[in-house]
């Protein structure tokens, strides 16, 4: 027994060699200097993508050599980011490494629980440890430490701005309203009902005038799908009805579960189906729901001709289009 106490106290250590800091004050001094720096350029990075985040405009580029055109934004946040954490780590390893206390210590192992006795020590070894960290002494890192961690806590914060402003009316509006044309796509050519045969479907988007173009946002919310059956093969009511123009039908392509396009038809059950959820609407009942997760229908764009005979909308679709959000019910 006694011989085991003798190999846990003296397990055959190379003899304890002192850091240049516990023996020399010039060089505790530069170390927590060098501590202090890296806590000052974590701030730093940290401002650096708090200022991208906020200030620099999404549209600008910036050339790197071997990487190409970089988006100037996304670019300071990045580096702002991997700044503020690897520099945050790297002073804290610094600091442990060369001023914390460099002791050997030897832990005997005890019972899982502690008796209060121990838990006592522990708390009061604890506190001398925060002591003996010298924090109290060594205000530059206290302050810089402080000016990192509380910089790099505000990061989080910034998410909070893409919540928000509400979307209020704007989901509602496409570019769709009473008289717009129906133009191919790709093509933008206007239709007409003859260019669709029964069992065809088309994409179409709203014509533009010549001082117009598109942007992203408008094809995603404005693309439609036409669809041509035999009139007699609608199951709608009266108004629903009078939407179509000689068995055309028109809605939505955005999914009303989470916005996909609804890309796919079946010619034989006339069912359009969404790819992402397999959300199924049925084109005879004005895209009813009859599978999957979403919980309302296509909304349809009423249609109709005009004098030229090409075919144009009635009105701005029926509903808001795309997926449900929390400003709806549905
Ligand atoms: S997005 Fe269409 S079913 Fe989910």
């Amino acid at each position: 027994m006694s011989s085991e106490i003798e190999m846990i106290k003296d397990p055959g250590l190379p003899a304890h060699v002192h850091r240049s800091m516990d023996i020399d004050p010039k060089a505790a001094q530069r170390a927590e200097r060098q501590v202090a720096i890296l806590f000052i350029l974590s701030a730093l990075g940290t401002l650096l993508l708090i200022y991208s985040y906020v200030f620099v405009q999404d549209d600008i580029f910036i050339f790197i050599p071997v990487l190409g055109n970089m988006h100037a934004q996304q670019l300071g946040i990045g580096m702002g980011m991997a700044i503020a954490l690897f520099c945050i780590g790297a002073g804290a390893i610094h600091w442990a490494k060369t001023l914390m206390p460099d002791e050997e210590v030897i832990a005997e192992r005890h019972e899982f629980r502690s008796d209060d006795e121990d838990r006592e020590e522990f708390v009061k070894t604890v506190k001398e440890g925060a002591a003996v960290a010298g924090l109290g002494r060594r205000p530059l890192i206290k302050r810089t430490l402080g000016a990192a961690l509380g910089l790099s806590a505000l990061t989080p914060l910034l998410l909070l701005r893409d919540l928000g402003p509400l979307p209020k009316d704007e989901l509602t509006k496409t570019s769709w309203k009473a008289g717009t044309r129906l133009v191919t796509d790709p093509g933008d050519r206007p239709l007409r009902a003859e260019d669709l045969e029964v069992g065809a479907v088309a994409q179409t988007l709203p014509e533009l005038a010549p001082d117009q173009h598109r942007t992203l946002n408008d094809i995603a919310k404005d693309a439609v799908l036409l669809i041509r059956l035999r009139p007699e093969e609608f199951n709608l009511d009266a108004e629903r009805l009078s939407w179509t123009h000689e068995g055309i039908i028109a809605f939505s392509k955005i999914c009303s579960h989470m916005g996909c396009a609804v890309a796919l038809y079946e010619q034989q059950t006339k069912h359009l189906l969404c790819p992402c959820h397999q959300s199924t609407f049925d084109v005879t009942r004005a895209a009813k729901v009859i599978f999957g997760p979403s919980a309302r229908p296509l909304p349809q764009l009423a249609i109709t001709v005009d004098a030229e005979g090409y075919l144009i909308a009635q009105a701005p679709f029926n509903e808001p289009v795309g997926p449900s959000f929390w400003e709806r019910s549905s």
